[in-house]
């Protein structure tokens, strides 16, 4: 089961905090993972929603066999990989960068159709300080709701488009911004595939209302949710290293990525992978 009585005999799994995020120990993601590892990094995932690895150099060629063992890899709408990586998500900023990848709470690519399941963020080069990322639980956020919200949110939809975001970016970097990217109406609240939890699945990056209710209805509601899943107590704050790899659930978590490091260098890369309808 997944509760808090899970023992592993692979790894050592230590929480950031009793909601979510644990720091896992034990192993070198570099090299292939034996099943009953990969298993507990598996069960470690979904008990804590957002697991993370220290001292792990990989090539981009491990770094997506690892992802891979979870799922196929999911390859980005509006972003390029490297070269002969096309799953490869670079994330980048220096003293030239007018914007950074995540610097708004979402959850990866919502507005596709079936969005990723789960996104493994490798840095190889930190700032000196600062460069935090923030995980919140949509879990804890969804628990935490009165019974009569729960009722009330568990029958809508909203609007999920990544036109705005992807095209507000491109211009910014000086792009036409013209493109049409993916659009998806989602639950509110989805379940969880594996966990069967139910967790909030709104943020305000891809997320453009709720259907069918007026639009001061739909505004109310998704600040309200906003602001509520935000709350302290459902998130943690993950502090990179040098060769820092975080492997967070999309399914369980919305995530933002803290811009306070302007204009260090803060540079790696991201593997997605691939996941299924919400429902
Ligand atoms: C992202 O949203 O994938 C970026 C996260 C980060 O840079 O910490």
């Amino acid at each position: 089961s997944m509760s808090t009585a899970a023992t592993y005999e692979t790894i050592e799994v230590r929480p950031l905090t009793p909601t979510v995020g644990a720091e896992i120990h034990g192993v070198k993601l570099g090299e292939p993972l034996g099943n009953q590892q990969f298993q507990e990094i598996h069960d470690a995932l979904m008990a804590h929603q957002v697991i993370f690895f220290r001292d792990q150099d990989m090539t981009l060629e491990q770094h997506k066999d690892f992802g891979r063992r979870f799922g196929p890899l999911h390859i980005h709408p509006s972003a390029p990989g490297p070269e002969g990586h096309p799953e490869v998500l670079r994330i980048h900023a220096d003293e030239n960068s007018k914007q950074v990848a995540g610097h708004r709470w979402h959850s990866d690519v919502s507005c596709d159709p079936e969005p990723p399941m789960g996104s493994i963020l490798h840095l190889h080069t930190v700032p000196p300080n600062g460069g935090d990322t923030l995980f919140a639980s949509s879990n804890a956020a969804y628990e935490a709701l009165s019974e009569p919200m729960k009722a009330f949110l568990g029958g809508l939809k909203a609007r999920h488009d990544g036109s705005p975001n992807y095209n507000r970016r491109a211009r910014i970097d000086g792009k036409a911004g013209d493109q049409v990217y993916p659009s998806a109406d989602h639950p509110v609240i989805r379940t969880h595939p594996v966990t069967g939890k139910k967790g909030i699945y709104v943020s305000p990056v891809f997320t453009q209302y709720i259907c069918d209710v007026p639009e001061d209805e739909s505004k109310a509601i998704l600040e309200f949710l906003y602001a509520h899943n935000r709350k302290e107590q459902f998130i943690c704050r993950f502090s990179w290293e040098k060769d820092s790899v975080a492997f967070w659930d999309n399914r369980a978590v919305q995530h933002l990525a803290m811009w306070d490091y302007f204009p260090q260098v803060r540079s790696g890369f991201r593997v997605t992978v691939a996941g299924d309808k919400p429902y």
